[in-house]
């Protein structure tokens, strides 16, 4: 890296700037790279690390024991062809260490916190990444302090505090949560993890992009994103324009934006910045914030705190902003799971709900080689999912036959 440029001014911060958000507005940094003397090839470290020259941080070695990233991209012909579709891949994210993408945005994060002496880590997650950092945490050895809403589910409490970490359910939302973590992260001067305020998230997450072109060999036409504060997204975008800067591809994949109809406030200044032209200019917009409610916790958000990024993202690209219900998501699931074999959470369903509708609207062709970002386990929300009963019978072959 060699600094940091503002996404909401552009004000620029020398490398060996400490702070979080930029200094001259608050808005959300960028890291920054010269790209000119970056080597392009990947090297043979584990995981995600295999891409250190387009890292702000060098490959951990034993510092960081677990394998994050490297995860593998499944070709979904069944699931494609019943939305008529004949190129849809799965980007499976749900083998990471604590289940989801997560990880790859604690992994840099958390050396970040490590070179900048800080013993403390805290982090507001609406569950995902508070379990990812704990996680990591652990193997590196670091005090973990997760803020969640006390509504998230079990599985990913329970993650939080197997792994140590000490749980702070606050009575409130996910954006109650954030705030407290921001506020209290001031009070004790502890690394804040947050997604968006914390720049380092983003340059984890984007190494999916540097993976799915590599197992691809190819360019795809799309990348569809379960999106709540607009990080995954603005991350994925920011791996594709890496390549094209460090000269290895010569064309960009459309980036689309997955919300929950009711959180869906990235999807709705898209729309707005459509209205108003055919280039809209992206820095003008409001996203502003909704009352957020969905089946998908992880996507749950009143404020995307990523979100001038995520509109970027999609506008530069050309994406499509689409919102589903939450019975189209809690469908999905089941469809991932039976027809492609990867079980997915709601939010990580959502972008297979997005393509169905981008299908049935005539909004993708046929051919269009398209991948989903399939962000977190199923397991790590059994409850939501609409699941049939198993077949309860007697302890014998009769009782069997009786059902089958
Ligand atoms: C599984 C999963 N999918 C998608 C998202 C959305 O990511 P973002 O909030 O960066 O838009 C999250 C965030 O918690 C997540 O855990
Ligand atoms: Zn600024």
């Amino acid at each position: 890296m060699n600094g940091y440029r503002c996404f909401a001014c552009d004000t620029e911060q020398a490398i060996d700037f400490t702070g979080f958000n930029c200094p001259a507005c608050g808005g959300n940094l960028d890291i920054t790279y010269d790209y000119a003397a970056i080597e392009p090839a990947f090297g043979a470290g584990k995981g995600m690390f295999r891409y250190e020259a387009l890292l702000p941080c060098a490959d951990p070695g034993a510092l960081l024991p677990l394998k994050i990233g490297g995860t593998p991209l499944h070709r979904a012909q069944r699931l494609g062809a019943s939305a008529g579709l004949d190129n849809v891949w799965l980007k499976d994210e749900t083998g990471n260490p604590s289940a989801s993408l997560k990880d790859r945005a604690s992994a840099v994060a958390l050396l970040r916190a490590v070179a900048t002496g800080a013993d403390t880590v805290a982090v507001a997650s609406t569950g995902n990444a508070g379990s990812s950092t704990a996680c990591l945490a652990a193997a590196m050895g670091l005090r973990a302090v997760v803020f969640v809403p006390e509504t998230a589910p079990a599985a990913k409490l329970a993650q939080s505090l197997a792994y140590g970490a000490m749980v702070v359910a606050v009575r409130g939302s996910y954006d109650d949560a954030y705030d407290l973590c921001l506020r209290v992260c001031d009070e004790r001067d502890w690394f804040n993890r947050s997604t968006g305020f914390n720049p380092f998230t983003r340059e984890g997450k984007k190494t999916t992009s540097f993976e799915v072109w590599e197992q691809l060999g190819q360019v795809p036409d799309r990348v569809i994103v379960p999106t709540g504060d607009g990080n995954i997204l603005s991350g994925v975008w920011k791996g594709w324009r890496d390549l094209h800067a460090a000269g290895l591809i010569d064309r960009l994949p459309r980036v689309d934006c997955a919300q929950a109809e009711n959180s869906a406030a990235i999807c709705r200044a898209v729309e707005h910045l459509r209205e108003i032209g055919s280039d809209p200019d992206w820095r003008s917009v409001d996203i502003g914030s909704v009352a957020a409610s969905t089946v998908a916790d992880s996507i749950s958000v009143d404020r995307p705190r990523d979100g001038l990024a995520a509109v970027r993202a999609v506008i530069e690209s050309g994406g499509e902003a689409v919102t589903i219900s939450d019975e189209e998501i809690l469908a999905t699931i089941g469809e991932l799971a039976s027809s492609a074999g990867v079980f997915a959470e709601p939010a990580a369903a959502a972008p297979w709900a997005a393509a169905k509708q981008l299908a049935r609207d005539g909004r993708i062709g046929k051919d269009e080689t398209v991948v989903l970002l399939v962000t977190g386990s199923g397991l790590k929300d059994v409850a939501a999912m609409p699941a049939g009963k198993p077949v309860l019978v007697d302890a014998n072959p009769e009782s069997v036959r009786a059902v089958l």
